[in-house]
């Protein structure tokens, strides 16, 4: 797949709709982390550079197709402000002569795109309102393209359009990780549940040579294999799927590396009394919260072989001490091999950056994505509608 960049772009004097998913956590009235904010920083700065006006488009929160106040793109513009280095203009109702009127060198930033339902509906219209704002369609918003929505996805098929360079990078990361990676791949998928990641671990099982599957729904697998495993959060009635995606594994050479040793304890508690048992062990009245030290060990040993490592999901009940410590171990001998060069290592997904960063490695990491669901469903060989309608043939 192919797609144009800004460098493919004439830009000066033409004002440019930049697609970014600036959906950021917001606490007491103010962003509490402005980490999709700085990633787009350098687009803006280049379309800027380039003599365009950007003309910011973004949604926020889940405000079902009408205004709603406390999820007004507003509270974003202090953030935006600090991080670019200058003033934003606010635009709630668009139109081509407003945006006209402002200076050349202004940044605009629009109003939530999700306060009319024709943006979910990637209605026509909407997309040709859009597009009728601008000149040229960059899409930065990695982390919103599985979504077809006029903002992402309609309007990219009415300008001339091109990747940002977040999205570009993004793009690049995956494709290192997953479309053409050095090998031996291996994969570390965590979380609690497998009904969610049923895709995800059916092509990740196809396209590497290791699989990690730890947190909850490593019990689910183990119960398969007809573990007690107590307490623990397992889905009992995805035994057979369960089942299914490991002689998939084995029909595809991919091997499954699951807990061979657990900490346990009897309530789901920060420093609840806990014991470390082999995956044999666990009584009946015992809950699985983190992997072991035997199977930390052995992942670690998986990622000194590996050349590639993908990462998403905590391998245990990261969130509550000491059962972060499979997860902070692991994450930590990733972080080392890839700072001395011998390990590719990308991560996303949305506890998965908290969980790098409650190991303090995020930044140690050869790429984090900025996505949750846009990096499930490229790892699970979707098509991304945002992407997609950004392809081009010459
Ligand atoms: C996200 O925060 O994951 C993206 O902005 C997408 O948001 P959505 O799940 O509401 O479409
Ligand atoms: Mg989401």
């Amino acid at each position: 797949m192919r797609w144009k960049t800004l460098d493919d772009m004439e830009m000066g004097g033409k004002t440019v709709l930049v697609r970014v998913d600036i959906n950021v956590p917001v606490q007491d009235g103010r962003v509490s982390d402005d980490t999709r904010i700085q990633r787009i920083v350098p687009t803006i700065r280049d379309i800027l550079a380039k003599g365009g006006k950007p003309v910011l488009l973004a949604h926020f929160g889940r405000p079902k197709g009408k205004p709603v106040p406390e999820m007004s793109l507003r509270v974003t513009l202090p953030a935006l402000e600090a991080a670019l280095g200058r003033p934003v203009t606010f635009v709630e109702t668009p139109s081509r002569a407003g945006l006209d009127a402002l200076p050349a060198n202004a940044v605009v930033l629009v109003e939530n795109t999700r306060f009319t339902p024709m943006e979910e509906a990637n209605d026509p219209q909407m997309a040709q309102f859009l597009a009728g704002l601008g000149d040229i369609y960059c899409n930065d918003a990695f982390s919103a393209a599985h979504r077809a929505h006029a903002s992402t996805e309609g309007v990219a098929r009415l300008l001339p359009s091109c990747a940002g360079r977040l999205m570009a990078a993004e793009l690049a990361a995956l494709e290192a990780a997953l479309g053409r990676p050095t090998r031996p791949v291996v994969a570390v998928v965590g979380g609690a549940k497998i009904s969610t990641k049923l895709d995800l671990l059916a092509n990740l099982t196809r396209k590497v040579d290791q699989l990690i599957i730890g947190g909850g729904m490593a019990n689910t697998f183990l119960a398969a294999q007809g573990h007690g495993v107590g307490t623990s959060l397992c889905e009992h009635d995805l035994a057979e799927t369960a089942r299914t995606i490991m002689a998939g594994a084995a029909a595809a050479g991919c091997e499954i590396i699951l807990p061979s040793d657990v900490v346990v304890a009897e309530a789901f508690a920060a420093h609840a009394p806990h014991q470390v048992m082999a995956i044999d062990a666990v009584p009946a009245a015992g809950m699985i919260l983190d992997a072991g030290p035997e199977t930390v060990a052995r992942i670690s040993a998986a990622f000194a072989q590996a050349k590639t490592l993908i990462w998403n999901g905590p391998l245990g009940a990261f969130e509550i001490a000491p059962f972060d410590a499979a997860t902070v171990a692991t994450a930590r001998a990733a972080a080392k091999l890839t700072q001395s060069g011998d390990l590719i290592s990308v991560a996303g997904g949305g506890d998965t950056v908290a969980a790098l960063n409650h190991a303090g490695v995020a930044d140690d990491f050869s790429y984090v994505s900025t996505a949750g669901g846009a990096f499930l469903e490229w790892m699970e060989g979707k098509t991304l509608p945002g992407v997609a309608a950004l392809e081009t043939t010459d």
